[in-house]
Order: C-alpha cells, then structure tokens, then sequence
C-alpha cells in the first residue's frame, strides 16, 4: 500500500488537531502546518501520543504571509514529490477584533489569511497534488453565510481600505471567496485528476476563555448558547476526513458539503461563471 501524504494548515487546536488525529489513526503521514513552533510541537506531540502514529510531522507557515507560504511550500518540495489531500482549515476570525490590521506585506490580514494564503498555497503545490494517485483540496466556509444570502465579495474594496472595517464582513467575505476559489479550482483540476470541495462549518465550541480573554462577559454568554447544541469538533473533523480519505467521493468536485457530509445548495452568487471571473481575476492580483 503506498503511503498518502496530507497537509493540513492549522492543524494546532481546533477541528484541525482532531482531523490530524483521525487521518494519522488510518495510517496515513500528517504534515500539520501551523504558525507556531510552541504550540504546533505540543499538538503534533499530542496527535502522534492519540494516533499512536509516528507518521506526523511539523512544518511552519503563517498563512497571511506569502513569504511563509513558499518558504513552506519549498521544505515540504524537498521531502515530498508528492502530495494526497490538503486541507486549507486555518483561519482567523477574531471576535474582538475592532480596527482594520495589514499584514507585515501590507494585506488587510483577514483577506490575507483566509484566502489569499491558501489560493496561493495550493497554486504552489499543485504539481505535488498531481503527481498523486488522485490529489484532493478540501477548503472551508462558514454556515453562517446563510443568514448573508446578498452578500458578495467587494471587487473594489476586498481589503476594507474604503469602508468601515468589521471582522464579521471580513470574515464572511473570505469565506465567500474561499467557495468561489473552490469551485474555480474544481474545474481546474478536471482532467489532472484532482478534485477540489468546500466545507461548510456550522458554529463549533471554542475555548473563548483562553481564546477571547477580553471578551466582555455577555458575549462568552451569548457564545456559550450559539454552540450549546452544536457538535464537536472531533465530529466535524469526521467529515474532513471522509472527503479527503474517502473511496467513494474520489469522483466528487465542486461540491459544498454541510456537517453530516451531505452536499448542500452552493450560494447563488458564488455559481455564475462571470462573478467567478472576477473574484479570481482580482484574488490572482494578489499573488506576488
Ligand atoms: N469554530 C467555529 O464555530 C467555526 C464556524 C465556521 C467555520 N469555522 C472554520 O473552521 C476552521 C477551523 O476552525 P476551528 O474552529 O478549529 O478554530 P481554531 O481552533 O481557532 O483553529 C484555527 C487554526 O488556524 C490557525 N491559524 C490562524 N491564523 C493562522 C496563520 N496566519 N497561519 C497559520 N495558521 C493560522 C490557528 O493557529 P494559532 O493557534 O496559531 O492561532 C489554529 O490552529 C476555520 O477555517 C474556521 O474559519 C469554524
């Protein structure tokens, strides 16, 4: 049996971890990505101790960086020619977050992190993915974008730099172009063989005390009931693991799937083909 290789970014805390944890359990070599030599080490500590796997690994990248990106991008070429899954899981959405950031390359960071980082990291290794069996990229959106049905990604002013800034637009704005990178990607790959879908995350427990320290004390509330009945992210990992590992959607591209991996209804502005052009003629900008 060959060995598959899959990346997953952010792979430190979170649905990331569990799903290293799952797909080191079924054997296969982990390259958790993470932006922290600390805490990623801990992790990949904890995820080998779980799996009982020896086959993961750690490898550095902050995703708001390109620089990063390609640094990381040259060590994981050097070891591996090759590469099965990766799944673009980091991302930022930090609720206290009240001014506009630019990252030390001069991007409004949310835009940076959430979808110029991973367009960019699958960009560079496409030819690792191709040379698999069958190359599988997983990316992930929010559920909440279903209480923003008109919403659409701002081709003039992706980076807030003319609009009042919230963390919540930016957000949902690099979700929105995650979907639309995804689709655009899917049918890239047709005929290389590798396949390219999109997650929707519904609200997921966090540890909001030590994430948001100084979040005022009726938000921890407010959060505490949003994820009351929602699942854990061990359970939502399952479904990462499933359409990156899975036999029976090796065939499946394009597709947007909801937590019980089950395909659901793509928003209407992320399919047409004009808007598409757009969002990635104004993303493929970016990419120095
Ligand atoms: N939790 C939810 O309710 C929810 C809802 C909808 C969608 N989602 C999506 O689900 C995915 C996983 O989220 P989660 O709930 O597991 O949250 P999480 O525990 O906060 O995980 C996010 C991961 O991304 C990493 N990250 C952030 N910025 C990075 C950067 N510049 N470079 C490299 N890594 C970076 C974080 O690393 P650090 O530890 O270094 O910060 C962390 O490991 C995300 O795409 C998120 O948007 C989550």
């Amino acid at each position: 049996m060959d060995e598959k290789i899959y990346i997953i970014t952010g792979a430190n805390s979170g649905i990331g971890k569990a799903a290293a944890i799952q797909i080191a359990q079924q054997g296969w070599r982990v390259i958790m990505a993470c932006r922290n030599l600390q805490r990623g080490e801990k992790a990949r500590r904890e995820v080998q101790e779980i799996s009982g796997s020896d086959k993961v690994e750690l490898m550095i990248v902050d995703m708001a960086l390109q620089a990063s990106i390609r640094e990381f991008s040259a060590v994981f070429l050097a070891k591996y020619n090759r590469l099965d899954g990766l799944i673009q899981n980091a991302a930022i959405f930090d609720i206290t977050q009240k001014q506009r950031v630019e990252t030390g390359e001069g991007i409004e960071r949310v835009w940076a992190t959430n979808h110029i980082g991973p367009v960019l990291l699958t960009e560079l290794l496409w030819e690792a993915l191709k040379n698999s069996a069958q190359g599988r990229v997983i990316t992930i959106a929010s559920k909440g974008l279903l209480a923003k049905p008109f919403l659409k990604v701002d081709i003039h002013d992706p980076e807030f730099k003319s609009r009042p800034f919230s963390v919540q637009n930016a957000y949902y704005q690099s979700k929105l172009a995650q979907i639309i990178y995804t689709l655009w990607l899917a049918e890239k790959g047709k005929g290389e063989n590798i396949t390219a879908n999109c997650i929707r995350v519904p609200a997921i427990p966090v540890d909001v005390e030590q994430k948001y320290a100084g979040v005022p004390e009726f938000m921890k509330k407010l959060y505490a009931l949003k994820t009351k009945s929602a699942i854990s992210a061990e359970q939502m990992a399952e479904i990462y693991t499933y359409l990156v590992t899975a036999k029976e959607v090796e065939n499946m591209t394009g597709m947007y799937f909801d937590e019980k991996a089950k395909p659901v209804k793509l928003p209407r502005y992320a399919q047409q083909a004009q808007e598409i052009e757009k969002v990635m003629r104004l993303t493929m900008g970016y990419i120095k």
